[in-house]
């Protein structure tokens, strides 16, 4: 019995005139009374291999069952191809089918389906070519993480997933518990009495591995952590998940300048390593992009082709831009003055959302923008606190059609002065002591940002919604699959 060949490994290496076994799921069957030229992909290429059976030498009934989402086990000839769309084909001499798909019941029917519809059918949405395309690039995307980070000596630490802690104090966690939500106990004042919880405290899904990866780099110099993290924001936007992947890198002995560098260094590496391993995948989705633009106004369509955009980025220094010119330059802008922003910029101190981020990359520097020294107010207690007392060594990097990729900071670092910022926050110490100890024992300047996966591969696939760049989204609402 003959091997089971990839059809991805067939295309790049073909052995033409050799009996060849291919496994995978019908695309299309069409054909005349004589032969079936049957379109199969089994997933390791966003290519089918066309194999063609001799209605004289194949089963009639067999073939029958030969329908759109059925899968199938064939092997026979494999030969050059002189029909137009492939190099090679196989000539049927055995065909099974391993499952059948009823094309009374089959959703997934050769024709355009909307990727709302999709969604509603995320156990069958891995067949379809967008998807099939999407979640090879995010594995290679997956690769690519690690391999920047392993070739330049950093360790991967794996931060906790349950914790103790809300690392970005913004209290949108979802909490652990094997407490009776029906009869939970209390304590003397009628509180829930966390101290009978399975850890003997309040837990939650951390929405952050950063704390315990300064631990890391406190201890191993330079690591990154790359996890789930989940977030009970109630916002349903394209842009937002409750549970994501994130990659943090933490590096002792960085200071701001050098956090900025490391990102933008690694982002072009992360979209390089795309335009040089996932061209096949990346020229349909570039493709996608242009029908989808087609039925939108012209203004709402980009500048650049996926393809071109992916390499822009590689191309341009990224513009790094004072938080305080920023304002400047929002307030000065014409879709503040007319009105036209939802949120107003009025003065020093305002949070930017997403549409402040878009104008000043895609319409005023026409560039990725790296945002730094925000207002402190408006940041997280652990960023190192500038000598103005008002501002924070943060950055964020903005992107094209995206808004924030990545968000970091230098740490601050004094003891003293975090634990005053500890306590002018409210948060508990209690729940903080170890991450001040690593303050108080050889204590260091050190940095680090966090970058959400699946805002990189909205970008790098052109994915206008990120439902679709992960397999099986979680947001408010949405747990089925
Ligand atoms: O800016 P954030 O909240 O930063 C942190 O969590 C820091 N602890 C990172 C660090 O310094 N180690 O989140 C970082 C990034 C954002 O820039 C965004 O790309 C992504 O995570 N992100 C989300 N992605 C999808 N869905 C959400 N709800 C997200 N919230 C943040
Ligand atoms: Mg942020």
């Amino acid at each position: 019995m003959a091997k089971r060949i990839r059809i991805k490994d067939i295309l790049i290496n073909p052995k033409i005139g050799e009996e060849t076994l291919v496994k995978g799921w019908v695309r299309t069957k069409r054909g005349n009374k004589n032969v079936a030229f049957i379109a199969i992909n089994d997933g390791s290429t966003i290519k089918n291999l066309q194999a063609v059976a001799d209605l004289e030498k194949v089963d009639e009934g067999l073939l029958k069952l030969v329908t759109t989402g059925a899968c199938v086990s064939v092997s026979g000839q494999l030969v050059a191809s002189e029909g137009k769309g492939q190099t090679v084909e196989l000539i049927v001499s055995k065909l099974d089918v391993l499952g059948e798909a009823n094309p009374e019941e089959y959703p997934l029917q050769p024709k355009k389906h909307s990727l709302e519809f999709l969604r509603e059918i995320a156990h069958l949405r891995p067949r379809t070519n967008t998807f099939g395309a999407i979640f090879r690039v995010r594995h290679s995307m997956i690769f690519a993480v690690h391999k920047f980070f392993h070739d330049k000596g950093f360790y991967n630490l794996h931060s906790p997933i349950i914790t103790g802690s809300d690392a970005e104090g913004a209290g949108e966690m979802f909490r652990v518990t094997t407490l009776d939500p029906s009869q939970p106990p209390k304590t003397d004042d009628g509180q829930v009495d966390f101290s009978k919880d399975f850890f003997g405290l309040e837990t939650n899904l951390t929405v952050s591995g950063q704390l315990e990866g300064e631990l890391g780099a406190l201890a191993l110099s330079d690591v990154y952590t790359f996890g789930p993290t989940f977030r009970a924001e109630n916002s349903n936007t394209t842009r937002h998940l409750a549970e994501f992947w994130m990659i943090e890198p933490e590096m002792a002995f960085y200071e701001l300048e050098d956090n900025m560098d490391l990102a933008e260094e690694f982002l072009k590496f992360l979209v390089q390593y795309a335009l040089n391993n996932c061209m096949d995948d990346l020229e349909f989705l570039n493709q996608r992009v242009i029908e989808e633009e087609k039925v939108m106004k012209q203004e709402e369509r980009s500048e650049l082709s996926l393809i071109e955009r992916l390499q822009f980025i590689i191309d341009n220094d990224f513009e790094r831009v004072d938080y305080t010119e920023a304002i400047d330059v929002l307030k000065n802008s014409n879709p503040n003055k007319k009105k036209k922003f939802k949120y107003l910029i009025d003065a020093w101190g305002a949070d930017l959302q997403s549409e402040h981020e878009r104008f000043l990359v895609e319409k005023h520097f026409k560039k990725p923008v790296i945002l730094y020294n925000y207002p402190k107010s408006i940041k997280a207690f652990y960023m190192r606190q500038n000598e103005d007392n008002k501002t924070v060594r943060a950055m964020d990097i903005l992107f094209p059609g995206i808004g924030e990729i990545v968000g970091g900071s230098q740490r601050e670092e004094r003891y003293d002065v975090l634990k005053a910022r500890i306590k002018e926050m409210d948060i508990p110490e209690e729940s903080m002591w170890w991450y001040l100890e690593t303050r108080k024992f050889g204590t260091a300047p050190h940095s680090g940002f966090g970058l959400g996966f699946e805002r990189l591969m909205s970008f790098v696939t052109g994915m206008k919604n990120i439902r679709d760049v992960i397999p099986f989204p979680r947001t408010p609402g949405n747990a089925a699959f």
